[in-house]
């Protein structure tokens, strides 16, 4: 699915993609430096209900919110591998045992910048990248990877 979007229609950008991803445990954003990841990641935990403060975890590398989602509460992880120099690197920083637990159920995972360590991410997940088209014009490209 393709969807053009701007800040002024921000939000049915994001609710459009979680029409598309809610069934997976683990969406990954890619992008350039500023293409807009943390600014739809904070609109996407809006469109959910979310009341945390959404930013951007560069100095974390992990921010956790709280989703109520069909009378269960659940953890959002929102990743930020940008300064992560590899995968072992990744794993010392927890990102493998959030992506097991988004994996069983128990969390959802949102990663920006998943090439930094993308041998951790196995099927299913859904891969969202965005393209900047102008000043404020973006365009959302989502990829479902299933299994084999
Ligand atoms: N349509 C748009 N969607 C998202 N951001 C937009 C849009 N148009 C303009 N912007 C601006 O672009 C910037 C995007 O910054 P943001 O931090 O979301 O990017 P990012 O992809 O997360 O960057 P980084 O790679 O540093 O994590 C913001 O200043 C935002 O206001
Ligand atoms: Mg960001």
């Amino acid at each position: 699915m393709k969807h053009t979007y701007t800040l002024s229609n921000i939000d049915e950008a994001a609710a459009a993609l979680w029409r598309e991803c809610r069934s997976y445990p683990v969406i990954t954003l890619s992008g350039g430096l500023g293409a807009g990841k943390t600014t739809l990641v904070s609109h996407l935990c809006h469109t959910l209900g979310i009341t945390d403060a959404v930013s951007s975890p560069t100095f974390a590398l992990v921010n956790e919110y709280r989703l109520q989602l069909e009378g269960k509460e659940l953890p959002v992880f929102h990743m930020d591998w940008y300064r992560l120099k590899n995968v072992d690197e990744a794993i010392d920083a927890g990102m493998e045992d959030h992506l097991e637990q988004a994996r069983s159920g128990d969390a959802i995972c949102i990663v920006e910048w998943p090439e930094k360590a993308a041998r951790l991410l196995r099927p299913p997940y859904a891969a969202v990248t965005i393209d900047i088209l102008g000043d404020e014009e973006r365009e959302l490209s989502i990829q479902l990877v299933d299994h084999p």
